[in-house]
Formats: structure tokens, C-alpha cells, sequence
């Protein structure tokens, strides 16, 4: 077999078994990935936080976009991050992208410990929406208390049912829709 079928069938197994936690079948697209890292500098040399990664769709093209930066990307499915992990080892990433295989608000929470500085990027494929409100609000005051100054969080979502909710902690906030993803999805940019 090999290794995208692997990935894609494990990615299709999380997304019956665990849906939603996985919120999704098949991991994320070119068009999808594209608008997700887009405001990301090529020669952006900081500290970066991916959270959900999945089997490592954005992770590495996000690495292979920005040779500078650190990437602390965090998955909570063990299959998937090992397979993040195997995915960017074969790419020749790994010595600069770290896949912990823990809940987004573990790194968050442990930056300072880590004595890692902050991100100015926060990449993120959670369903927050099947996080329900709480918790989705407790994620995103998460990702703002973690992110530097003028940082960005970048979410994907398949509806705008959270939109309102990220805007009450991130009031400038852009909306783009992506049609060419399945299944289409909106992405927002949150400016801290
Ligand atoms: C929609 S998928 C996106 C995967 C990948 N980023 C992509 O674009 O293909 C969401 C991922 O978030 C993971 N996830 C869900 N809740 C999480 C949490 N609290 N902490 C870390 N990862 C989580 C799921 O296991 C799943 O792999």
C-alpha cells in the first residue's frame, strides 16, 4: 500500500469512527491549504502553531513554504500524528516541525514552559463546532492569550456557524469562502 492510500484511508477511518472529533473524511486540498497559509511570509523565520494537523496536508506544505520557521503543529488522533510525523520525516522536515500528539490546549498552554516564544501564527483545522460553545470559546481565548501582538489566527470551518464567536475575541476578522475544497469551507483571518 502506499503511504497516501495509508494516509487516506486512516484519515476516512477517524472521520467514520470519530467524527466529531475528526470533522471530515478526507484531508484538506490544494485550494484549501493555499488560502491557509497564504499570509504567511515565505521568509518568516518565527515560531508557528498548527493545531488539529491531521495526517500533515497543510503541515507540509506550510514547512516547505517557510524553510525558516518553527512549526509546533499538535494532533490529537495518534494514527494521524504518526502519520504527520512519518510524512514530514520522508520530506526531510522533521528536524524543524515538532508533531505532539496531545489536545490543542496543551501547547497553547505550554509555550512559556517549553520556553518557546510567542507565534504570530495560529493555524488551525479543529471543528470548532463540534467542540460546542464553551469549549470553543475557551479554545479561542486560548489561541489569543498565546498568540504575539499583532499575530494572526487562520481557522478553516465547513459552515459559518462559529464566525460570531470568534469575532467577539478577534473583532477584525476577514471571512473568505474556498468552493474548490470538498467539502467548500470558509476561512477566517483573525488579526490579534
Ligand atoms: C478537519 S481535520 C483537519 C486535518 C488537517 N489539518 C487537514 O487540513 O487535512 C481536523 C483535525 O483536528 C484534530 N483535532 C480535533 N480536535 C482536536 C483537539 N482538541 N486537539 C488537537 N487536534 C484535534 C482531528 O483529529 C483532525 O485530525
Amino acid at each position: 500500500m502506499t503511504n497516501s492510500l495509508r494516509n487516506y484511508l486512516n484519515f476516512l477511518w477517524a472521520g467514520l469512527v470519530k467524527h466529531g472529533q475528526t470533522g471530515g473524511l478526507v484531508p484538506s486540498q490544494r485550494f484549501l491549504i493555499t488560502k491557509m497559509i497564504a499570509p504567511v511570509p515565505e521568509d518568516y523565520h518565527g515560531q508557528i502553531i498548527e493545531l488539529g494537523a491531521g495526517t500533515g496536508a497543510l503541515t507540509l506544505r506550510l514547512a516547505a513554504r517557510c524553510p525558516g520557521a518553527r512549526i509546533l503543529a499538535c494532533e490529537i488522533n495518534p494514527t494521524l500524528a504518526r502519520d504527520c510525523r512519518d510524512n514530514l520525516a520522508m520530506a526531510g522536515h522533521n528536524s524543524r516541525v515538532e508533531v505532539v500528539s496531545a489536545s490543542a490546549e496543551q501547547p497553547l498552554s505550554e509555550l512559556g514552559r517549553r520556553g518557546m516564544e510567542k507565534p504570530d501564527f495560529v493555524i488551525s483545522g479543529i471543528p470548532l463546532g463540534n467542540l460546542g460553545g464553551e469549549k470553543a470559546l475557551a479554545l479561542i481565548d486560548a489561541i489569543r492569550r498565546a498568540l504575539g501582538e499583532g499575530g494572526m489566527y487562520i481557522q478553516f470551518q465547513h459552515s459559518l456557524l462559529d464566525r460570531k464567536k470568534i469575532r467577539t475575541r478577534f473583532p477584525n476578522l476577514l471571512t473568505v469562502p474556498v468552493f474548490l475544497n470538498f467539502p467548500p469551507a470558509v476561512v477566517y483571518y483573525a488579526r490579534r
